[in-house]
């Protein structure tokens, strides 16, 4: 697929690979694949015995082809995560070189699964070496230099003043993006003080009047949404929360538990209902995938019910960038490698303007919850380890430390038994440049939910029971509205009512690979390797 949504020449692939099956089409438009699903099912039977049965379940999966001009919108575009990512892109579509004391850097996507790592394709038919492809070319996904970029922010700062105040990039690369960025200003937003700390009310000169949600405040952020994508022929736009971390809301019968019932307590202005909720609202009803990187409750039960009735596309919560990473990789090991976890506890100090925010309570809060229970899949996992109910002591404290910047610090020690009593003690110390792990996210959130947009499926049994004489593409849809498949991105994956939340890092990166290589008709990378051991 070329950069501009037209096809390659020839028109049969994209990228630099082609799938050479009989279940995989190509049309100038589409690709399709019929795609055999196995898993094992398993039932426990009257004498207490698990049986496993392999089950296989046919698919037709549907990939449109066309890319088109795709706009991302961030809320809180005026924030350190907005400008370094709008910096990032900026700097990657004009392929910037720029000094530092460490000598000449370049614009590059490092962090971005999607766009610095690669995917095995396959083994060498005559050398049997692993032959692998960039992850972006695995389906034609938009190129991150090519997003229309906007947003909005409480602060009206420009992107270019913005960008200093921030105080993440080398002067040498903000000289030479500032132009374009001075001309870069976020529409004003939704502020509701009570959501956010106190002491971000001195930024806040950039909002549309009114202190409590209003069915006003949802249609202004719709025209908003319609403007943007009127004013840049975009035929997409992705929403992104990457604004400050609110307090939770609470869930109230009647007020937000339903789609129904949370509209109605918009229209009546509750103090219950969120900035980030009026924005995935609105959101929701202009069919624009709405993304929550912060760790608050956004997707309130009527949010997701409204979502789900609108097959509208949402994903959270809270980008999943320096520590919760580390952790969710390495609780994996632990707990696989059967050594016992009986403790983590994590420290962080941070002095950027989000450690600012989260130095008050409520918004603590919500970091606290998002970051708790990310080893829980793991540890319930394994029953040799742990009794039912059994987990590991976890501890999160976050301290506000001006000094050290967007460099936050995140201090672990993981405490496991191992062999016969003994003890096994990892002490982490991890320096995330904050803005800089998570702007690669930003990216590969916008970069994965634009292409769940594009793909569709069907059941073959559905199909098979529909009318043969029917129309043969009948019976397509889109995955469940809330897309558990950037899970690896995020904290706290939200996940389809009463699913599974995996957190395992691995596992998550799996999922989305192994979703895209089944839309080309390819079987799952195991990692069996018989090729290379029964010789
Ligand atoms: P920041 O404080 O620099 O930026 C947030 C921006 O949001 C500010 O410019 C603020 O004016 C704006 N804002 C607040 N409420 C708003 C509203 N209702 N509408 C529009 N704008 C609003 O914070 P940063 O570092 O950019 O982080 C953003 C969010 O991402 C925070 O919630 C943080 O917890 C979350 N996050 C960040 C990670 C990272 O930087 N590595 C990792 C995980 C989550």
């Amino acid at each position: 697929m070329n950069r501009d949504g037209s096809l390659p020449i020839p028109s049969y692939g994209h990228g630099t690979f082609i799938v050479d099956s009989p279940n995989v089409v190509y049309t100038d438009s589409e690709i399709k694949t019929k795609y055999t699903y196995r898993t094992t099912s398993v039932i426990q039977d009257n004498h207490g015995m698990l049986v496993a049965t392999p089950k296989e379940t046919v698919y037709d999966f549907r990939v449109e082809r066309r890319v088109g001009r795709i706009g991302m919108m961030l809320v809180g575009w005026g924030g350190n995560n907005g400008t370094t990512v709008t910096a990032g892109i900026i700097a990657n579509r004009r392929n910037l070189v720029w000094d530092t004391r460490e000598g000449l850097r370049a614009a590059n996507y490092y962090g971005s699964v999607v766009m610095a790592s690669t995917i095995k394709l396959g083994t060498d038919s005559t050398t049997g070496k692993d032959i692998n492809v960039p992850f972006h070319e695995l389906l034609p996904m938009v190129h991150p230099n090519d997003l229309i970029i906007g947003g909005w922010d409480l602060s009206g700062m420009d992107l270019a003043a913005a960008m200093d105040r921030a105080a993440v990039l080398e002067p040498t690369l903000k000289n030479q993006v500032r132009k374009e960025m001075a001309k870069m200003k976020p529409l004003p937003s939704v502020y509701y003080p009570d959501f956010i700390a106190a002491n971000q009310e001195d930024r806040a000169d950039n909002v549309i009047p009114g202190s409590k949600a209003s069915t006003a405040h949802v249609e202004q952020i719709r025209k908003n949404i319609r403007d943007f994508k009127t004013e840049h022929s975009l035929d997409k736009v992705i929403v992104q929360w990457t604004a400050s971390t609110e307090r939770y809301a609470s869930i109230i019968p009647g007020v937000n538990d339903t789609a129904e019932n949370l509209l109605k307590s918009i229209s009546a202005g509750h103090e219950e209902v969120a900035p980030s909720t009026i924005f995935a609202v609105a959101s929701i009803l202009e069919n624009a995938p709405f993304i929550n990187g912060s760790p608050q409750n956004t997707f309130v039960p009527g949010a997701i019910e409204l979502a789900t009735q609108h097959s509208a596309f949402v994903g959270g919560d809270d980008f999943k960038s320096g520590q919760t990473k580390m952790k969710s990789a390495l609780v994996d090991f632990l707990i696989s490698a059967g050594i016992k976890l009986t403790s983590i506890a994590s420290y962080n100090h941070l002095g950027n303007n989000d450690g600012k925010n989260l130095s008050s309570h409520n918004q603590f809060r919500s970091k606290e919850i998002s970051k708790s229970n990310v080893v829980d899949d793991m540890v319930a996992a394994n029953t040799v380890l742990y009794r039912e109910g059994e987990k590991p002591d976890h501890t999160v404290v976050i301290k506000y430390m001006p000094a050290v910047g967007d460099n936050k610090r995140a201090l672990d020690e993981y405490y496991a038994e191992i062999f016969l009593g003994g003890h096994q003690t990892i002490s982490l110390f991890n320096v995330c440049e904050d803005s800089l792990l998570a702007a690669p996210l930003i990216i590969d959130l916008v970069v994965v939910a634009e292409m769940m947009t594009r793909i569709q499926w069907k059941s073959h049994v559905a199909f098979a029971n529909a009318d043969p004489n029917g129309d043969k593409d009948q019976g397509y849809r889109g995955f469940h509205s809330v897309l558990s498949i950037l899970s690896y991105m995020l904290k706290a994956p939200l996940t389809p009512p009463g699913t599974p939340v995996v957190n395992a890092l691995a596992k998550q990166r799996a999922a989305i690979a192994n979703i895209f290589r089944a839309c080309v008709g390819l079987e799952p990378e195991a990692d069996i390797g018989l090729e290379h051991k029964l010789l």
